[in-house]
């Protein structure tokens, strides 16, 4: 199953389809989680689907050219593969805006890290490379739950979870959900989103534990009818969860605009997506993506569009 995503407009300070490497190394997908961001976080189950090939890698010979964020996360892969001597840079491209919430950072640790075993001939399976990213986003989130690196490796739609151990149910979906992503522009921190929900949840656990269960339970709902292709009833499921991550404080003033812009323009649910504290918004917009696109294009925020789904 592939999906494919197209940027609607303004993707000239990114890497579009053709600034991608051709022959690449490493790829790896981004990402929107549906429902369970942080909730994630506390073992609970989420609900994300790809971004296709969004980052590409390929080694270089020298690290000279590399930014300080590229090198931490070497440092990490040299570690991880015991090639500390090994001496090269990367060449990471990617289509994904950073700190939108949609996965950039865990891609371009994937992307890399298939580079490094393309080049040097490791022979990385799957599941060795969502380790070894697990462990750059570390690095960039501090507490990760680990399903931006899951989704970035696998790149299939899941319901995931990681509280005693990892579970990763690949939904197969019938069509590429009516999906509208809107970006604030405003950057979020994970990190700095993932550390403010845990102070709050020690000086609140009970509160905090029910809404985390609420949200778990959400998801479960969410990924049935995610793949029933139940759209309505998957967007009252977000809308919920939009009030739940609200009650935590991840939502911002803007963000609760843009989730009622489209609502508003009929979007059978919308929700920001990720760290929040800015980032992005998604909605489902079934016989509404246009309108709900207008709306925020109007309003001036850019959008990004899963319109392709292919089956093999
Ligand atoms: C970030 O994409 C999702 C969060 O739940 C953090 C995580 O699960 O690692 C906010």
């Amino acid at each position: 199953m592939r999906m494919h995503a197209r940027s609607s407009s303004g993707a000239k300070k990114r890497a579009t389809d053709s600034d991608l490497h051709a022959e690449p190394q490493g790829t790896a997908a981004g990402k929107v989680i549906l429902l369970g961001e942080h909730a994630a976080v506390y073992g609970k189950h989420a609900v994300a689907l790809p971004i296709p090939t969004a980052v590409t890698a390929n080694v270089t010979a020298t690290d000279s050219g590399d930014s300080k964020y590229i090198s931490d996360l070497l440092k990490v892969v040299r570690r991880e593969l015991e090639i500390e001597g090994d001496t090269f840079g990367v060449d990471v491209r990617s289509r994904l805006p950073p700190g939108m919430g949609l996965g950039a950072s865990a891609a371009i640790a994937v992307a890399m890290i298939r580079a490094v075993s393309t080049s040097r001939e490791l022979g990385l399976g799957d599941e060795d490379v969502n380790r070894i990213a697990f462990e750059c986003e570390k690095v960039s989130h501090g507490n990760p739950s680990g399903i931006d690196n899951a989704i970035a490796t696998f790149a299939v739609p899941m319901l995931f979870s990681n509280e005693s151990e990892l579970s990763i149910e690949q939904l197969e979906l019938q069509e590429t959900p009516p999906l509208v992503i809107a970006f604030s522009g405003r950057r979020g921190s994970t990190h700095e989103q993932v550390a403010g929900v845990r102070t709050r949840y020690e000086a609140q656990k009970s509160h905090y534990a029910a809404i985390f269960d609420e949200i778990d339970a959400l998801s479960r709902s969410a990924a049935k009818a995610l793949a029933a292709g139940d759209y309505h009833e998957l967007g009252m499921l977000m809308n919920i969860c939009q009030g739940l991550l609200n009650a935590i404080e991840v939502s911002t003033p803007e963000l609760e605009s843009m989730v009622g812009m489209a609502r508003a323009a009929g979007a059978a649910g919308a929700k920001l997506t990720g760290g929040g504290g800015g980032g992005s918004v998604v909605a489902l917009c079934p016989g509404a993506v246009a309108d709900v696109q207008k709306a925020f294009s109007t309003a001036g925020f850019e959008t990004l569009l899963l319109t392709q789904m292919e089956k093999g």
